[in-house]
């Protein structure tokens, strides 16, 4: 199992704080918005990771993050993403270095509160097709929603204006091989992106996405108040630290 962290875009939601520097870059709480995904992947035992940077200062990762002494790794791989095409887009940047094995992709703006190891090892054990997991929230016309069907995710819509339900599909994600040619296979949406609802769906109509529920807290932190509420939750339980 390899992992992925998508770090590029442009951040406009947080313009002006992202008008200089990288949204990644953006302080959360005590550390710099990049170190919670890798933790993230590095308490997954996941320790083989690709950052697709992209935007503003992207060189600045490699200063920041080096080899990944500070995560315990001895190497850590980057790549870039020209222009805004899109998560999926990004994550096809990284096809030739997957080279065939399964790989868990992370949202550089997401946080969890706990561990994805379980949902790691039960998308090993499931051998083949794509995981996603699901999370209750109070607002899911910001995010992918999940339509369910006697406990089966049967359809994702990218930011519906009338949510059919309140499970948001975070942004960890884990796929077979096949994604490659899917997101080949892909055209751009309505907003002119690669999106990775599109992936999604096609595990789904392929019969073979799975789908849990993160227990624990789940934020982005692509917009201000999300920033904020990450900070905030951070300060008050703590995220995956490993100290
Ligand atoms: C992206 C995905 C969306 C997902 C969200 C999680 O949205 O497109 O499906 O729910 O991440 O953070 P974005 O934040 O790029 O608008």
């Amino acid at each position: 199992m390899k992992g992925v962290i998508l770090a590029g875009g442009l951040g406009t939601r947080l313009f002006p704080l992202t008008k200089i520097t990288n949204k990644h870059l953006l302080p959360v709480f005590d550390r710099p918005m990049i170190y919670y995904p890798i933790q993230t992947l590095v308490n997954a035992g996941i320790t083989d990771i690709m950052i697709v940077t992209g935007g503003r200062k992207s060189g600045d990762f490699l200063s920041l993050l080096g080899n990944g002494k500070e995560f315990g790794l001895k190497h850590l791989n980057y790549t870039y993403q020209e222009g805004e095409g899109g998560i999926a887009e990004a994550l096809g940047l990284c096809e030739h270095w997957a080279a065939g094995e399964p790989l868990t992709v992370v949202l550089g703006d997401n946080l969890i509160e706990r561990n994805i190891k379980a949902a790691v090892e039960a998308f090993v054990a499931q051998g083949s097709g794509g995981k996603i997991l699901l999370k209750e929230v109070h607002d899911p016309e910001r995010f992918g929603v999940a339509t369910m069907d006697k406990g089966r995710v049967v359809e994702i819509v990218e930011k519906p204006e009338n949510p059919v339900s309140n499970l948001a599909v975070i942004g960890i994600y884990m796929y077979d091989a096949r994604v490659f040619e899917i997101i080949n296979s892909l055209e751009p949406s309505a907003r002119g992106e690669f999106e990775i609802t599109d992936v999604n769906n096609w595990y789904i109509k392929d019969g073979s996405l799975t789908a849990d529920v993160l227990e624990g807290w789940w934020t982005d932190a692509g917009t201000f108040q999300s920033l904020h509420q990450a900070a905030n939750l951070v300060a008050e339980s703590g995220a995956n630290h490993l100290d």
